[in-house]
């Protein structure tokens, strides 16, 4: 199998090896030319060493900062500081030149923001590349943590006719012609000659579906992208992001909330224990105290409350917020903050939110006035999973349709699970490009993605 740059630096020397790469840097002098090479496996460059004599001069000239080369030659113990070995370079072959007067990384520190314009060149920057290894690493260990526990991994459908969250920010999918739309008597447009002979979206949530799952195979889980056409404009919401949906038959909100506590442990750890370069990148470059808070996150206990007490808080704390609070209000970014990194100092579950502000769903509580919702906040990020025990009561279910006055026509067979063997049961979603702003200390969800779609942008 080809070896790739990082087994090479963790090996022993030996003679004939062969490294492809990008090129990062060149510097030398007359003699000796120093070139440091990158392939994507690891945020470390190799060096490749060549004795300016022995190669072509025009051959030379072409690796410039970008260019994509191919050496052949010996790994040596290194002379110099910073690395154990290097490539004593034999043969060099230019896959592909980079012309310096236009190649556009050239120096570094370009801002983020010009970043996002390049997004098809920025995952050879260090701290995308760092990102996005960091990115696979959390996948696959979503994966391994769910896989261990014995949830089935079930793929929920991203083209829905029903609204999970019922905030109608759905994008619509449809193949009629904008320019010529079938109209039914009333003026309205005949959807029964679309594609699927309904009105159809792109789902915000996979959770109605895993509710399916969970009451036949026990405990499933979904990941995958959703999508929200809600014009928010901030550094923490995309319009197409990635969600891990687990759904828990017999659990309740407890249970619920001991899986959510273990599950992001389960994550940082594992960010800690496998992608230590990078993290140390990232504490570095990007955010000096990362790793200190991952170290903090998995050995704290998270602090339970209700809804109801965390207002209390935030009542009395005598902050003035930009969003006023009283019992009953959505909490905002900054309140959620607040509670988080200056009231408790670690990541906070609320519970118990009054039903007015959370999905239909949920389970409701005896008070008639809250829901067993549970929202994870973390610092830097605010809210990172939504969830809830679910409502398992046909008769309380259908009075919260009615009450809000929710179309059946779409969810009767939602609607059917409670009426066919119906059960406790719980879950929640994860967003996943929040727990990689938290994991790599990123702080615009734009940059945790490799090619971000937010309202007016969707190049790339
Ligand atoms: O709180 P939300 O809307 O909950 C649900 O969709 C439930 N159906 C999940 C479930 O119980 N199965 O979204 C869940 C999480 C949020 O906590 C947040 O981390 C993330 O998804 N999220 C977003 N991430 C990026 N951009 C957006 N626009 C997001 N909206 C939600
Ligand atoms: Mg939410």
């Amino acid at each position: 199998m080809m070896r790739r740059i990082k087994d090479y630096l963790n090996g022993q020397p030996e003679n004939g090896i062969t490294v492809k790469g990008w090129v990062r840097t060149k510097r030398g002098n007359k003699n000796v030319a120093f070139i440091a090479l990158n392939d994507g496996s690891t945020i470390n460059n190799i060096q490749v060493v060549c004795d300016v004599a022995s190669f072509d001069e025009q051959i030379l000239k072409q690796i410039t900062t970008g260019a994509c080369i191919c050496v052949k030659g010996d790994l040596v113990p290194s002379q110099g500081a910073g690395q154990s070995v290097e490539v004593q370079a034999r043969e060099i072959e230019v896959y592909g030149v980079a012309d310096p007067e236009t190649y556009p990384l050239q120096k570094k520190g370009h801002s983020m923001e010009f970043l996002r314009e390049i997004a098809h060149l920025r995952p050879r920057t260090n701290t995308f590349g760092a990102v996005l290894r960091i990115r696979h690493a959390m996948a696959f260990a979503i994966h391994k943590f769910f896989n261990d526990k014995g949830f089935c991994y079930l793929h929920t459908p991203l083209i829905t006719a029903s609204d999970c969250e019922g905030a109608g920010e759905m994008f619509q999918v449809t193949t009629l012609d904008p320019d010529n739309l079938p109209r039914l008597e009333d003026g309205t447009i005949d959807y029964s000659q679309d594609f699927f002979g309904r009105h159809t979206s792109l789902t915000v949530s996979g959770q109605l579906e895993g509710e399916l799952g969970a009451m036949a195979l026990g405990n499933i889980y979904t990941f995958g992208p959703t999508f929200r056409a809600e014009n928010s404009n901030t550094p923490r919401h995309l319009a197409e992001f990635w969600m891990i949906e687990p759904e828990m038959a017999f659990y309740d909100v407890n249970d619920l909330m001991d899986l959510e506590e273990e599950f992001i442990k389960y994550l940082v750890q594992y960010a800690l224990d496998n992608c230590q370069d990078d993290i140390a990148f990232l504490t570095k470059m990007i955010d000096p105290e990362l790793t200190d808070r991952l170290n903090s996150v998995v050995s704290t206990d998270f602090v339970r409350l209700t809804y109801t007490e965390g207002i209390d808080i935030l009542l009395k704390s005598g902050q003035k917020f930009e969003f006023p609070v009283s019992w009953g209000v959505d909490l905002q970014s900054e309140h959620e903050r607040y509670l988080v990194e200056k009231h408790f100092g670690k990541p906070v579950i609320l519970t118990d939110y009054p039903k007015d502000i959370k999905a239909f769903y949920m389970k409701q509580n005896d008070d008639g006035r809250t829901v067993r919702g549970t929202d994870v906040l973390f610092p830097k990020i605010g809210e990172i999973i939504g969830g809830s025990e679910r409502e398992s009561s046909l008769e309380k279910l259908n009075n919260r349709i009615a009450e809000l006055k929710m179309d059946t026509k779409n969810l009767w067979w939602y609607i059917d699970t409670r009426r066919f063997g119906s059960c406790p049961h719980s879950g929640f979603g994860l967003g996943f490009e929040r727990l990689l702003l938290f994991v790599t200390g990123m702080s615009n969800i734009r940059d945790v993605i490799p090619f971000p779609r937010t309202p007016k942008t969707a190049e790339f």
